[in-house]
């Protein structure tokens, strides 16, 4: 159990750039999504979809991202379309997580919402365990139109995060966190 509590209280992410091959094999991506899912989920809503990009796909998910951008910016120059074409090869592996929500439902969209937190935040946990460098990133397409279309998102459906996954080529360094003693307080009355 003192492993487990090390690792929640020492876990860092990854950076996406420094990730390379290899990724998680198909049966470790699996475990991953598994615990994806294995979430708080108040109502039992399923308030998120998983989607996989990896292998070519991330080249033509590059092609989409590039044309978003360039639609977005005439200004754009062949450069920044060029890292857009790139974007998604930073990592192997990346797992666009969504936040779907039941409108009018009795359970409260930010309960909904909360709950694909959750789930990027275990599969970043799920990732790490194996050895894997994982990171969480929207940047600017978890908040574009063209891009969710691409995705096949639903009308009341967005982007809670990109989930980067793949090997780090070096063990990240210490990030300064918030104190303890600033954030918690007891409640007494
Ligand atoms: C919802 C969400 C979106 C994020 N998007 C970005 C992002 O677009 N770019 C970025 O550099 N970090 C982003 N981050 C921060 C990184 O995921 C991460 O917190 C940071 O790399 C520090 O890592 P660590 O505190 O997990 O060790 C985001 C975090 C969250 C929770």
């Amino acid at each position: 159990m003192n492993d487990i509590i090390d690792f929640l209280t020492q876990r860092r992410s990854a950076s996406a750039k420094t990730m390379i091959e290899p990724g998680p094999s198909d049966d470790q991506l699996e475990q991953i999504l598994a615990a994806g899912i294995r979430v708080p989920d108040h109502g039992r809503l399923g308030p998120w979809q998983f989607i996989v990009i990896k292998g070519d796909a991330r080249a033509r998910f590059g092609d989409v991202l590039a044309n978003a951008y360039q639609k977005a910016h005439d200004d754009a120059f062949d450069e920044l379309l060029e890292v857009e074409r790139e974007r998604f090869q930073r990592a192997p592996v990346v797992i666009a997580v969504t936040s779907r929500i039941t409108k009018g439902h009795k359970i409260p969209e930010w309960e909904q919402e909360l709950s694909s937190g959750a789930a990027c935040m275990n599969m970043l946990n799920a990732a790490h365990a194996m050895g894997y460098g994982a990171q969480w990133l929207t940047e600017w397409p978890a908040y574009n139109g063209d891009v969710a279309a691409a995705l096949g998102l639903g009308e009341n459906e967005r982007i809670a995060g990109f989930i980067y996954i793949g090997s780090p080529v070096e063990p990240p360094t210490e990030r300064i966190r918030a104190a303890l003693g600033d954030i918690v307080r007891e409640w007494k009355g």
